[in-house]
């Protein structure tokens, strides 16, 4: 439970607000370069942290972000003319190139064009995203990077997903693993056999998907980290294991969610507003698993009764609030626990339905609610502190954001979750930085 106050902190990221100027410290995405794929193509909207802009890519291919209303008398430069190298106000012909600055008023007798600018951000593309830092210049920091500035292009896969509530509500869900026991449940599962993966390795994601069934009470443990915190949710298998999915979170609005065997899948949440979220995914470094444990994804298992949305583009929003999610009761009482096809869109409904800004002085927490608690206070902290003059945490040039990674993996009796996912970690070492064995285990010794 928050005080109400603090709950206003936590969620409102306006100009001025304390989450607000804490955002602005942190390079995030402002639209997929996709939207603006082309040069002198149609310009896109983007609404951030409740301002609207308007992102272009100008003749020469580069990006300009500007302040969405036009100087003059207001149009939206978002019906502009995109052209010669630079976004034209189609009311009376304004031109803006990518630093904001008016180069051109056609339509006046006496032009000041050089004493009018607009504001405009900087960007910086990398792994299909366009990103921009919205803060004080004199703070900005280097970019993040979380491996998209070396991806071979046929590796990016960057979506965006729209949803309809306050943003901490979306990163709750992220940071919270009990809910994969019910939420995404489906009966079916109970009849996939044992295939031999329940046992200390690297589990098939069916049998994952069994365990998660078999223990709705998993046990959370957290991490502090230099950026953010690890948590652990760890549940019995049915053959008396121990079933770690290992979750990192990453300051302020990312995590990366376990996945077998290391996972580098990165989801960013972005508040376009106080009531809307952009949340961004991208994989950095798909890992590769030579040993061949990893399994089918479980949403292909033919008595899946779900669909999983491509991740790749604007992903289309089926499943609404308005249309109740389109909810089948028949489902819900014999195949599926939510009774909600989609399965990202069963998630929506868990933290749309909680209300535009969920009122946190109502809430109960419990033990499956740790890693949750551990994001308010530290995302709580750090705006208070910023105010009274301390710096963020997890800033660029702060440490080696690609070597964040989730994990999962049964347990071998006395294993530690905490190296899993970690350059210590010999999965990693072979199959995502490409190390020989040799080399690991000579590493290994010290
Ligand atoms: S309102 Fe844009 S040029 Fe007049
Ligand atoms: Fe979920």
């Amino acid at each position: 439970m928050l005080s109400r106050e603090d709950n206003e902190i936590l969620t409102r990221v306006g100009p001025g607000t304390l989450m607000g100027d804490l955002l602005r410290r942190y390079w995030i995405p402002a639209c997929l370069s996709s939207e603006i794929d082309e040069p002198d193509g149609p310009p896109a909207r983007v609404r951030l942290l409740g301002e609207d802009l308007v992102a272009f890519r100008n003749t020469d291919g580069e990006i300009g972000l500007v302040e969405e209303q036009c100087p003059h008398r207001g149009a939206s430069l978002f019906y502009g003319r995109n052209e010669e190298r630079g976004l034209r106000c189609s009311y009376h012909g304004w031109k803006f190139d990518v630093s904001g600055q008016c180069i051109d008023q056609r339509s006046e007798l006496h032009p000041f064009a050089q004493r009018i600018k607009i504001t405009s951000y900087p960007v910086h593309e990398s792994g299909g995203i366009v990103w921009t830092y919205l803060g004080p210049t004199e703070t900005m920091t280097p970019f993040r990077d979380f491996g998209t500035e070396t991806l071979p292009p046929e590796h990016v896969a960057a979506a965006k997903e729209i949803i309809y509530c306050n943003w901490v509500q979306s990163m709750d869900g992220d940071v919270d693993t009990a809910h994969i026991s019910n939420l995404h449940q489906f009966d079916a599962i109970d009849d996939v056999p044992d295939d031999g993966t329940d046992e200390p390795g690297y589990p098939s994601g069916y049998m994952s998907m069994k365990f998660w069934r078999h223990d709705p009470r998993a046990l959370i443990e957290v991490e502090d980290a230099w950026h953010g915190f690890r948590y652990a949710g760890i549940r019995d298998t049915p053959n008396g294991h121990k079933h770690a999915r290992i979750t990192a979170y990453i300051f302020p609005a990312s995590n990366i969610i376990a996945q077998i065997p290391v996972s580098t899948r990165q989801i960013f949440v972005v508040p376009a507003d106080d009531y809307t979220t952009h949340r961004y995914n991208f994989t950095t470094q798909p890992p590769a698993n030579p040993r061949g444990l990893g399994g089918p994804p479980f949403f292909t298992y033919e008595k899946y009764p779900f669909e999983m949305m491509p991740r790749q583009g604007i992903v289309a929003r089926t499943y609404t609030r308005e249309n109740d999610y389109l909810i089948d009761r028949v489902a819900q009482k014999g195949t599926s626990y939510s009774g909600i096809r989609d399965f990202r869109s069963q998630d929506a409904m868990a933290t749309e339905t909680a209300g535009p800004i969920y009122d946190r002085t109502r809430e109960h927490l419990g033990s499956t609610d740790v890693a949750v608690i551990r994001m308010h206070r530290q995302l709580l902290r750090a705006a208070k502190g910023l105010a009274a003059g301390s710096q963020p945490p997890a800033l660029g040039g702060s440490g080696d954001f690609r070597s964040i990674r989730g994990a999962e993996k049964v347990l071998a009796h006395g294993e530690d979750w905490r190296v899993l996912g970690t350059n210590d970690d010999p999965v990693v070492r072979e199959s995502v930085l490409g190390l020989p064995d040799s080399v690991a285990a000579a590493d290994g010794a010290h």
